[in-house]
């Protein structure tokens, strides 16, 4: 009988391949294991699963489990599932160049609201050959809530293109580039002072449902709201109702259901702009190291890095 350690594998939404792709490029850097798929029989004997957006109650039903690792830098899908034991550790990746992708969407996201991107392709069909109005970047302050491994890059990022951030955390914090703040003072003091309010947050029990009826109505008039965090992070109707005047445009990349439903009423809706929860994808290539070294620590009963601290869920 083989004492070969099994990792199972989930990716929710990845083509048949992608199992045999994670597989080579983990393989680069470490070699002692078999990576086989969650719904194998195989599977049973695994003592670590390697998942994105998995079926938790197959996840845990698996007897030998001892960690989950994410295929992602968001674990929500994995730590808010309401029995997950506490024996389990559950690891994600932190990758600088999903923070620099999220960073270009970011700032494509809100260079195309200031310098009016779509206005000048509906004039462009139209022959029109003229300047149109647009907001002054100097005087665009910018709002990034969450400033983590993603939001503090985004952050900087927005500062060194000359706009005026606010960053809200849950700490304290100090930052050369851009203003810091914390707390629910905090919170409230970024709601009512930028134009442009960027969603970088995890989901967690606090951060649930955030934006809402009380903080929509604390913003100020005309502002543009961008949310890559997770869907949950905004309550939808209420959205919905801000954006008949507060709200000038909404650009979403995450919703509270997805894919999102073809019946939803943001489609329909003329000032949300969506995207398929793409503004930062896990990128193979660079993630594989870190991914590998996580199974052969877990494998060597080491502790591998960025452990997700169950207690404040993120
Ligand atoms: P981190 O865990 O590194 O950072 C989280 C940040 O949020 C920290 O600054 C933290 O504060 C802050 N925070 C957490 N809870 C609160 C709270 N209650 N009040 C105020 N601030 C809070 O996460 P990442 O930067 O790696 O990722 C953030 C999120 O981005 C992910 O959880 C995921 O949901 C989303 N994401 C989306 C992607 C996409 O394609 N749309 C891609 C990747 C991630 P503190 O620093 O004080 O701890
Ligand atoms: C992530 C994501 O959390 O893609 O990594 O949303």
């Amino acid at each position: 009988m083989s004492n070969r350690k099994i990792v199972a594998f989930y990716n929710k939404g990845s083509k048949k391949d992608n199992l045999l792709k994670w597989d080579k490029k983990l393989k680069k850097w470490y070699k002692n294991f078999d990576l086989v798929p969650l719904e194998s029989k195989r599977a049973n004997k695994a003592d670590i699963a390697l998942v994105w957006k998995p079926p938790m109650e197959k996840i845990l039903a698996l007897s030998k489990l001892n960690s989950i690792v994410c295929l992602g830098q968001g674990v929500d899908h994995i730590i808010n599932y309401n029995q997950l034991p506490k024996h389990l550790s559950v690891y994600r990746i932190v990758d600088p160049y999903m923070a620099k992708s999220m960073s270009h969407w970011v700032i494509l996201s809100i260079l195309n609201y200031i310098r009016d991107y779509d206005g000048y392709r509906v004039q462009q069909k139209n022959k029109i050959f003229k300047s149109r109005d647009f907001i002054d970047f100097q005087s665009t302050k910018v709002g990034v809530y969450g400033l983590g491994e993603i939001g503090n890059v985004v952050a900087s990022d927005l500062s060194l293109l000359g706009f005026e951030v606010f960053g809200w955390s849950r700490t304290k914090k100090t930052n050369k580039l851009f203003k810091t703040f914390y707390n629910k003072k905090g919170f409230e003091k970024v709601l009512k002072e930028v134009d442009v309010h960027v969603c970088l947050l995890p989901l967690t029990i606090d951060t649930e449902k955030i934006f809402n009826l009380d903080s929509f109505s604390k913003m100020k008039d005309g502002v543009c709201f961008i949310n890559a965090g997770r869907g949950g992070h905004v309550e939808e109707k209420d959205l919905l109702v801000f954006l008949k005047n507060k709200i000038k445009l909404a650009i979403l990349d995450v919703f509270c259901d997805e894919p999102l439903k073809k019946n939803h009423p943001f489609w329909k809706q003329k000032n949300i702009i969506i995207w398929p929860h793409v503004s930062a994808e896990t990128n193979l290539d660079t993630a594989a190291k870190q991914i590998a070294l996580a199974i052969k620590l877990i494998h060597s009963n080491e502790i591998p890095e960025n452990k997700i601290n169950l207690d404040i869920g993120y």
